[in-house]
C-alpha cells in the first residue's frame, strides 16, 4: 500500500462522503417540512424530499434548488440552511417566514436567494459571506427586520448582478465594495435607514438601477460621483439629505429618469443634464438649486416645485451680478448658506453677505466667518463696485486671483485666517490687503505631493522642510517679513484715519436722545478681526450721515450694548431657535421683562437701503394686535441688524403639534386648536385689512404661530409689502422654509396676493386637525404631501375620521367640529385663487366654534387710529407726521388695558439713557 491511498479506497471515501452529505440534506429538509406550515403538497418528513413541491436535486439526490413563493407560509426555517451545500436557488419570497434568517455562507454555488416581502426578524453577522456565485439578493419589504448594516460580506461576491434590499430597515452607510461587483446592474435601497454618502466605488461601475431613495435619516454628502456612472438609466435620489451640486452628467447618455428631489442641493442645473439625450422624467422641487430655470426639452416631464432658489421664474440668464454672485458662490462649492440667503434676480434686493449702493451695484461682499471652504472665484472681478471684500477666518484655499486687482474701487480685502496659497498679487497701493493667518501665503504649494526638486545639499536644508514648496525659506523668511511690515503699515495708516474719523464723528453727535448715536458708536469694530482696527465696512456706513436716518422720537432703536447685556452677550443657553436668517435669544431687561431678539446674521437684511429697512420698523413696531407678535424695537450694529420682539414664553405651535412628547407640553386639545386657528385667522385677517392689501404674511406656516402661557396664539415674522412698479402691492417674501404651505399659483405666476396666506392657513388647519406636518418624509410619497393626501380624504368624508389626529379622539360633537374645520381647509386650499374665501370668511366659520365651549366677550379689533382706506405711503407719512407731537406708541400702549397687548417695555428707555450716551 505504501504511503499512496488506493483507487479503491479513495472511491470509498468519497461516496461515504456523498452519503453523509445526502443525509445532511435530508435532515434539513425534514426541519424545514417541520418548520413551516401550512406545509406544501408532499413535504412530509422521512419521504424523498427530492419529490416534494417546489424542490429540485441534482443528480446526487442533493437540493439544487427551493421555490415555494406566495404560498401564505408561515414558520421560520431552519438555522442549518447552509448545510445544503449544492444549493443554486432559493425562492421564498411573499410568504409570510418569520424569525431570524438563516446564515447562507459558503453556500458557494448559490445564485438566487429571493426572500422579499416576508416576516423576517433579524439577519445573523455575515449571513452573505463566501456566496462566490451569487447573483441576485432580493430582500425587500421585510419590514420586521431588525435595525443591520448593508451585508459588507457580499465582496465576494463578484458575480453579482442585481441587489434588492428596499424597505428592509438597513442603517448605517453604504459600504464602498462596488468596486468588487463589474456585473452589478441594480441597486435598490430606497426607504432604509441609510446615511452616509454615495461611496466612491459607484464611481465606474456599471449600475443602471439605484434607487436609494427616502432613506429615513437621510443620505449626505454630493452626488458628484453620478458623473462616473455611465450606464445608470434610472436614478432616484429623492427625500435624502444631498448637498452640493448637480454634477456634470455628460457620460450618462441612458439616463432617462433622475428623481432628485426633497433634497438640500444647490447649485446651477448644469447644461449637460439638461440636455441628456434619453432623459424622460426629472424632479428637481425641494432643494435650493440656484442660477437660471433650466428649460428641459418639451419630451422630458419636469417637476421643478416651488421652493428652489432660481434667480426667476421664467427661463433666460440672470441678472449679470446675480450671476457673477453665482460663480462666486460655485467656487465655495454653493454653500446652503447662500442658497438659501441669495433668492430672485436682485442681488440688492436683501441678499445676505452683500451691500449695495443705492445705484444698485455691490459695493461689499461680507464673507468672513462662515466657515466656508473652496476657493476665492476670480468672477469677483465682474463686481466692478466693489469696495470691500471680507473673506477672513474661513477654510479657504488656493489663491487670490489676480483679477481682483482690477477692481477700480477696491478699498480693502481681508482674507486672514484662511489656507490660502500662492503668491500675493499686487494691488493698488490705496488698496488695505490682510493675509495674516494663512500659513503657506506666498508659497506655491503644488496640488498633489509633489517633491521639491532641488536644493538637496544645502546644510541646513533638512530643518527647513518645507513641504513641496519650490521656494527657499530664505525667500519665505523675507516674503513673510515683508507681508508684516506691510500689514503694521496698513494697520498704522488704517489706525490714523480711524481716529480722525472717530473723532469728527463723535463732534457730530449733538443730541444723545436722537438715536443716531446709538448706531455710530457701535461703529467701532468688533468683527472683522484685528481688535482696535475699524472695520472699514462699518465705518464706511457712517461717513455719510444721510445714510443712517434718524427716527425722531421713534424710540424705537436700542442699542447693542443694551441687546449683548439682557442677553447675557448672546449666550448659547439663551437661545430660543435658529431660523434661515438667524438666531433667537431670550433677553430679560432690568425691570423683568422678558423680549426675543432676533440676531440677522451676517447682516441679513444686509443690503435694504436704511431709509427703507427703517421705514419698515417704523411701520412694523406700530402694528399692535391682539394676535400679532410685537416688534418693539431694533438695532443696527455694522453689518448686523437685530430685531426685538415681544417674547413668548410657550414656543411655537409646530413644537405642541408635532414634537410635544419632546418639549414634555400636553397634547393640544381640539379645544386649543379651534382656539388658535381663530387667532391666527384674526391676525393675519389685521393684518390684510391695513391698508387694504400691503401686510401680507410672508411665511405662516406653526414656528411662526407663538404661543401664550394660556396656548392663545400670536402670529410672528410678518413682512412689509413694497409697492411695485405697476402701483399694486407686492410683498417681499422669502420662501425658505415654506414647504408644503405654498400656494400652487406661486410657481406659475410668482403672484403673491392675500389668498396665499389664505391657502397657507388652510395647510395649518390640516396640521390641526391630522397632528400631521405639511411635508412629511417619514410617509409614503402619496401621503408625503399633506395637502393632496387631505384633500382626497375631503371627497370621501367616511375617511376623515381615519386621519384625525389619534390623541383628539373625538367625541359626536367634536367630531361635527372637525368636519366643519376640515371642509374650511379645503376651501382655503381651493387649487385656484379665487375660489378661496378670504381671512374674514375663516373668522367667521371659526368663532362659534370656539365659543360653543366658551362664549368669549366680543373682541373689537384694534385698529389703533390706523384709517382702513389709507393707502400705506399715507399711513405712513401721517405716522411720520405724529411721531414729534404725541408718539403714537405710547398712546396705543398706555390707552390699552387688555395685558395681551404688550406695551413697549419701559426698560428699554431707560437703558438706552443710562448706557448709550457714552
Ligand atoms: C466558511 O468557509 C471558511 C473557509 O472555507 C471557514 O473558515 C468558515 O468557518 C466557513 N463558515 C461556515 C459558517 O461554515
Ligand atoms: C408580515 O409583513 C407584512 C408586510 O410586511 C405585514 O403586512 C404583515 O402584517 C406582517 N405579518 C405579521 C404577522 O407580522
Ligand atoms: C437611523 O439610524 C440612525 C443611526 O445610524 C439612528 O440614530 C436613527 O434613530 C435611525 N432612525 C430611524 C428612524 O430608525
Ligand atoms: C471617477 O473616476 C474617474 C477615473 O478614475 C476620475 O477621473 C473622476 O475624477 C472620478 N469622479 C469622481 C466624481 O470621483
Ligand atoms: C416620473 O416619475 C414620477 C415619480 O416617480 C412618476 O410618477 C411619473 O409617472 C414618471 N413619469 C414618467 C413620464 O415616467
Ligand atoms: C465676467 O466678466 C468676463 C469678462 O467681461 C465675462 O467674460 C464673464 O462672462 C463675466 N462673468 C460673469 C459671471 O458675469
Ligand atoms: C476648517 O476645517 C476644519 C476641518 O476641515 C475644521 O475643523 C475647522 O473648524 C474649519 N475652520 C473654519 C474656520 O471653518
Amino acid at each position: 500500500m505504501g504511503s499512496n491511498p488506493s483507487p479503491t479506497l479513495l472511491l470509498l471515501l468519497l461516496s461515504l462522503l456523498l452519503s453523509a452529505a445526502a443525509g445532511d440534506d435530508q435532515a434539513v429538509m425534514d426541519a424545514f417540512a417541520g418548520a413551516v406550515t401550512p406545509a406544501p403538497t408532499g413535504w412530509s418528513s422521512g419521504t424523498n424530499f427530492c419529490h416534494w413541491l417546489g424542490v429540485k436535486c441534482d443528480t446526487n439526490n442533493r437540493v439544487s434548488s427551493i421555490s415555494l413563493p406566495s404560498k401564505s407560509l408561515s414558520g421560520k426555517l431552519p438555522p442549518d440552511l447552509n448545510s445544503l451545500s449544492q444549493l443554486t436557488t432559493l425562492s421564498l419570497q411573499n410568504n409570510r417566514l418569520s424569525g431570524a434568517l438563516p446564515s447562507f455562507s459558503n453556500l458557494s454555488l448559490l445564485q438566487s436567494i429571493y426572500l422579499d416581502s416576508n416576516n423576517f426578524t433579524s439577519v445573523p453577522p455575515g449571513a452573505f459571506s463566501g456566496l462566490t456565485s451569487l447573483q441576485t439578493l432580493s430582500l425587500s419589504d421585510n419590514l420586521d427586520l431588525a435595525p443591520w448594516p448593508f451585508p459588507s460580506e457580499l465582496k465576494d461576491s463578484s458575480s453579482i448582478v442585481q441587489i434588492y434590499a428596499s424597505n428592509a430597515n438597513i442603517f448605517g452607510s453604504i459600504p464602498d465594495i462596488f468596486g468588487n461587483f463589474p456585473g452589478l446592474t441594480t441597486l435598490r435601497l430606497s426607504y432604509n435607514n441609510l446615511t452616509g454618502s454615495l461611496p466612491a466605488s459607484f464611481n465606474g461601475s456599471g449600475i443602471q438601477n439605484l434607487w436609494l431613495n427616502n432613506q429615513k435619516s437621510g443620505l449626505t454628502g454630493p452626488i458628484d460621483v453620478l458623473s462616473g456612472m455611465a450606464q445608470v438609466t434610472q436614478v432616484w435620489l429623492q427625500t435624502n439629505k444631498f448637498t452640493g451640486a448637480i454634477p456634470d452628467l455628460s457620460a450618462c447618455t441612458l439616463l432617462s429618469e433622475l428623481q432628485l428631489r426633497d433634497n438640500q442641493l444647490t447649485g446651477i442645473v448644469p447644461p449637460s443634464v439638461i440636455s441628456l439625450p434619453s432623459l424622460k422624467n426629472v424632479t428637481l422641487q425641494n432643494n435650493k438649486l440656484q442660477g437660471p430655470l433650466p428649460k428641459f426639452p418639451d419630451s422630458v416631464q419636469v417637476s421643478l416645485g416651488t421652493t428652489n432658489s432660481f434667480c426667476k421664474n421664467t427661463s433666460g440668464d440672470c441678472d449679470p451680478q446675480v450671476a457673477t454672485l453665482l460663480e462666486v458662490a460655485g467656487a465655495l462649492g454653493y454653500p446652503m448658506k447662500l442658497a438659501e440667503a441669495w433668492t430672485g434676480n436682485n442681488a440688492c434686493n436683501q441678499w445676505t453677505f452683500v451691500t449695495c449702493d443705492s445705484g444698485g451695484k455691490v459695493i461689499t461682499v461680507n464673507f468672513a466667518k462662515q466657515g466656508f471652504s473652496g476657493t476665492i472665484s476670480p468672477a469677483f472681478a465682474n463686481l466692478t463696485s466693489l469696495k470691500e471684500l471680507y473673506l477672513n477666518d474661513n477654510n479657504l484655499t488656493g489663491v487670490i486671483p489676480e483679477s481682483l486687482t482690477t477692481l477700480p474701487q477696491l478699498k480693502k480685502i481681508d482674507v486672514s485666517n484662511n489656507d490660502l496659497s500662492g503668491k500675493l498679487p499686487v494691488f493698488r497701493s490705496s488698496v488695505s490687503l490682510i493675509t495674516a493667518g494663512n500659513k503657506n501665503i506666498g508659497k506655491e504649494v503644488p496640488a498633489s505631493g509633489g517633491a521639491p526638486g532641488s536644493g538637496s545639499n544645502s546644510p541646513s536644508g533638512s530643518s527647513g522642510g518645507s513641504k513641496g514648496s519650490s521656494v527657499s525659506p530664505g525667500t519665505v523668511a523675507g516674503l513673510v517679513i515683508a507681508v508684516l511690515v506691510f500689514v503694521v503699515v496698513v494697520l498704522y495708516v488704517s489706525y490714523k484715519c480711524y481716529m480722525k474719523r472717530r473723532l469728527r464723528k463723535f463732534g457730530k453727535v449733538e443730541n444723545p436722545e436722537s438715536g443716531s448715536e446709538i448706531m455710530k458708536t457701535n461703529v467701532i469694530g468688533d468683527l472683522n478681526g484685528y481688535a482696535g482696527v475699524p472695520s472699514e465696512l462699518q465705518s464706511q456706513s457712517s461717513s455719510d450721515p444721510n445714510e443712517f436716518p434718524v427716527l425722531e422720537g421713534g424710540n424705537v432703536a436700542i442699542s447693542i450694548q443694551v441687546l449683548r447685556q439682557v442677553t447675557n452677550n448672546f449666550s448659547e443657553e439663551n437661545i430660543l431657535g435658529r431660523g434661515g436668517f438667524g438666531v433667537v435669544y431670550k433677553g430679560e431687561l432690568h425691570d423683568g421683562t422678558k423680549i426675543a431678539v432676533k440676531r440677522m446674521e451676517g447682516g441679513a437684511m444686509g443690503t435694504k437701503g436704511m431709509n427703507e429697512f427703517q421705514a419698515e420698523i417704523a411701520v412694523l413696531t406700530k402694528v399692535r394686535h391682539r394676535h400679532l407678535v410685537a416688534l418693539l424695537g431694533f438695532c443696527v450694529n455694522g453689518n448686523e441688524r437685530l430685531l426685538v420682539y415681544e417674547y413668548m414664553p410657550q414656543g411655537h405651535l409646530g413644537q405642541h403639534l408635532f414634537d410635544w412628547q419632546e418639549h414634555g407640553y400636553p397634547p393640544l386639545t381640539w379645544k386649543q386648536r379651534v382656539t388658535i386657528a381663530l387667532d391666527v385667522a384674526r391676525g393675519v385677517e389685521y393684518l390684510h385689512s391695513l391698508a387694504q392689501t400691503s401686510f401680507i404674511h410672508r411665511d405662516l406656516k406653526p414656528s411662526n404661530i407663538l404661543l401664550s402661557d394660556d396656548k392663545r396664539a400670536k402670529v410672528a415674522d410678518f413682512g412689509l409689502v413694497k409697492n411695485a412698479p405697476d402701483g399694486k402691492y407686492s410683498v417681499e417674501t422669502r420662501l425658505a422654509g415654506t414647504f408644503g404651505y405654498l400656494a400652487p399659483e406661486y410657481a406659475v405666476t410668482g403672484r403673491v396676493t392675500t389668498k396665499i396666506d389664505v391657502y397657507a392657513f388652510g395647510v395649518i388647519l390640516m396640521e390641526l386637525i391630522t397632528g400631521r406636518k405639511a411635508l412629511d418624509e417619514t410617509m409614503p410619497d402619496e401621503r408625503s404631501h399633506l395637502v393632496t393626501w387631505f384633500r382626497r380624504i375631503l371627497i370621501n368624508k367616511d375617511n376623515l375620521r381615519k386621519s384625525i389626529d389619534p390623541v383628539l379622539d373625538p367625541n359626536d360633537e367634536t367630531y361635527e367640529s372637525i368636519c366643519r374645520v376640515a371642509e374650511l381647509a379645503g376651501h382655503c386650499t381651493a387649487r385656484e385663487p379665487h375660489q378661496r374665501p378670504d381671512m374674514g370668511h375663516a373668522v367667521n366659520v371659526l368663532g362659534p366654534l370656539v365659543e360653543q365651549w366658551k362664549p368669549s366677550c366680543h373682541e373689537d379689533e384694534d385698529t389703533y387710529g390706523i384709517d382702513l382706506h389709507m393707502s400705506l405711503p399715507q399711513a405712513l407719512q401721517r405716522w411720520q407726521a405724529n411721531e414729534g407731537t404725541s408718539t403714537m406708541i405710547s398712546d396705543l400702549s398706555f390707552s390699552r388695558t387688555q395685558a395681551s397687548i404688550p406695551a413697549k417695555p419701559s426698560g428699554f428707555a431707560d437703558s438706552f439713557d443710562s448706557m448709550d450716551c457714552r
